[in-house]
């Protein structure tokens, strides 16, 4: 069946910006999947692709086992861009030259366009451009002309006649100030795309697959509060309506308040929502247990348990909704290389088998950000869509040490006193996530007269894109003052905060 989107197809060589491409063509206004890069050419015919971009990758062509593509991609007459890696592959196959340089070439470049090209037509010249590679070609194949050039090196070929177009620099970085204009003129004056994917189409598109999937069906949904399974069940509410059931777990484990408030806001979204108070059963069977993983389990297991319980009360039920995101899939489909390197979190991991149910991933072609956006269009509330993300053992992850009922509350009291302080400060939406974390040591303290031997709180705040890499966020020093001082005096049993400035790598997100 062809699409009725426009489609491009990029071919994964394990580079670290592969994933900036397909957002960066999004942006531009056309669907983009992620391939691996010894995806067939049957395969990819299968997509009907307007265009190819085979991406850039750590290997050198000439490798005993570089990635290389199904030789005949070339020849699939639709047009082609080779970025880094990728213009160095076309010139392996076509005849060319790639040399490896002294030294790695890494950091800005000047490129200079030294012939009339399409592909960088309106960019001015000489511009800035990112370069990470050890390689260079070093002399184009044969019906290829040099369009750009840097005082080192060749910096961009092309054969209009057979439309294939090689780029030694990276387009995508926001490093490369004119990239997303290159990136465009490939669009649309190379590829003659119209440029009209958008997060209205891709609903539209959305609602009736699973219309037609699900036909008289039913389907049950998972919701935690978070963006995404909030998307994926309005989107799902969109296509069947009240024949979706939600179940909205308490594990006991959430913020504070966060079970009541986010039900309300579910049911005035006009969900048909369930919500299971199950706190207790958690805490119960987290008695004693203070390692990390034994807690995720417990609480994974646990979960699958009451779900089960309560869709069986449901009758026939055949599909399970479930919120992936497209990182999500492209771990698995991917070449190792960096851009594989996600880490996911299976917490409710084999309840589509257990329940022999056929799962709906509405949003497995999607980033976060277009997540969002997605909300943003199908009316979801702003406290939903722009929620932090927040992870499925809740605050069992961020007690170190054992869970109990006391220091959940006494981490609740400390985490709604940051995020409050968080959103006064207007940084809410500027940080990717914010929380207290509760720490297993007593310290030294001095409240009046009185030595106090109690708590310590961290505080931790993140930027980050996509929670895969993260930067400690430099809050205001007066937010964190007030943090620090309010959580003090207010939340009994802790005497002391400090601050994580820890990024990651080589640190996580969450302390557990
Ligand atoms: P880390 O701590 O690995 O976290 O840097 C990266 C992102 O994942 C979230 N996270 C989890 N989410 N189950 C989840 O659903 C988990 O077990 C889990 N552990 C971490 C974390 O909050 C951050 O957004």
């Amino acid at each position: 069946m062809v699409p009725n989107h426009e489609t491009v197809i990029i071919l994964d060589f394990g580079g670290q910006y592969t994933q900036l491409i397909a957002r960066r063509v999004r942006e531009l206004g056309v669907y983009s999947e992620i391939v691996p890069f010894n995806t067939t050419v049957e395969e990819i015919e299968r997509k009907h692709p307007r265009g190819l971009i085979l991406s850039g990758g750590p290997a050198s062509v000439y490798e005993e086992g570089a990635p290389r593509p199904d030789p005949r991609t070339l020849d699939m007459g639709v047009p082609v861009l080779g970025i880094c890696y990728g213009a160095q592959l076309l010139a392996y196959f076509l005849g060319g030259e790639v040399k490896p340089s002294s030294r790695r070439e890494y950091g800005y470049a000047e490129v200079e366009t030294i012939a009339e090209s399409r592909l960088l037509e309106g960019v001015p010249s000489p511009m800035k451009a990112w370069m990470s590679h050890g390689d260079y070609l070093s002399r184009p194949p044969e019906g290829f002309t040099i369009t750009a050039a840097t005082d080192a090196a060749i910096g961009a070929v092309e054969s209009s006649e057979r439309n294939l177009y090689g780029v030694q620099f990276h387009p995508e970085v926001a490093h490369t100030p004119y990239g997303k204009d290159i990136l465009r003129n490939f669009l649309t004056r190379i590829c003659q795309l119209r440029c009209d994917w958008s997060m209205a189409s891709f609903i539209e598109t959305t609602v009736e697959d699973i219309r037609r999937r699900v036909g008289a069906g039913r389907a049950v949904c998972g919701l935690s509060g978070g963006v995404d399974s909030s998307v994926a069940a309005a989107l799902v509410a969109r296509a069947i309506g009240d024949r979706q059931t939600c179940i909205f777990v308490d594990t006991g484990l959430l913020r504070k308040n966060e079970f009541e408030e986010v039900l309300e806001a579910y049911r005035d979204m006009g969900l048909q929502v369930v919500g299971v108070a199950a706190g207790e059963r958690f805490l119960t069977r987290l008695a004693g247990v203070a390692d990390p993983e034994r807690k995720r389990k417990i609480i994974g297991n646990e979960f699958i348990e009451v779900f089960q319980e309560e869709a069986r009360r449901l009758g026939e039920v055949e599909f399970l909704v479930q919120g992936t995101l497209y990182p999500d899939v492209i771990e698995s489909v991917s070449v190792k290389g960096p851009s594989a390197v996600i880490k996911s979190h299976h917490n409710v991991g084999g309840l589509p088998e257990k329940m022999h149910l056929k799962l709906i991933e509405p949003l497995r072609e999607l980033f976060k950000d277009e997540v969002r956006r997605v909300g943003r269009e199908l009316g979801l509330p702003e406290e939903i869509v722009s929620r932090h993300p927040f992870p499925g053992p809740g605050l069992a992850v961020r007690i170190l040490g054992e869970v109990t009922a006391d220091r959940v509350v006494l981490l609740q009291e400390a985490d709604k006193i940051v995020i409050e302080e968080l959103r006064r400060a207007d940084l809410y939406d500027k940080v990717w996530q914010a929380f207290a974390v509760l720490l297993p040591v007593s310290t030294v303290g001095v409240m009046g007269d009185n030595r106090t031997y109690e708590n310590a709180i961290a505080i931790r705040a993140v930027e980050s894109l996509d929670g895969m890499t993260a930067d400690w966020a430099r809050l205001d020093w007066d937010a964190l003052q007030r943090m620090s001082s309010r959580i003090v005096s207010e939340v009994r049993g802790v005497n002391r905060v400090v601050y994580d400035i820890s990024s990651k790598p080589p640190s996580t997100i969450e302390w557990e």
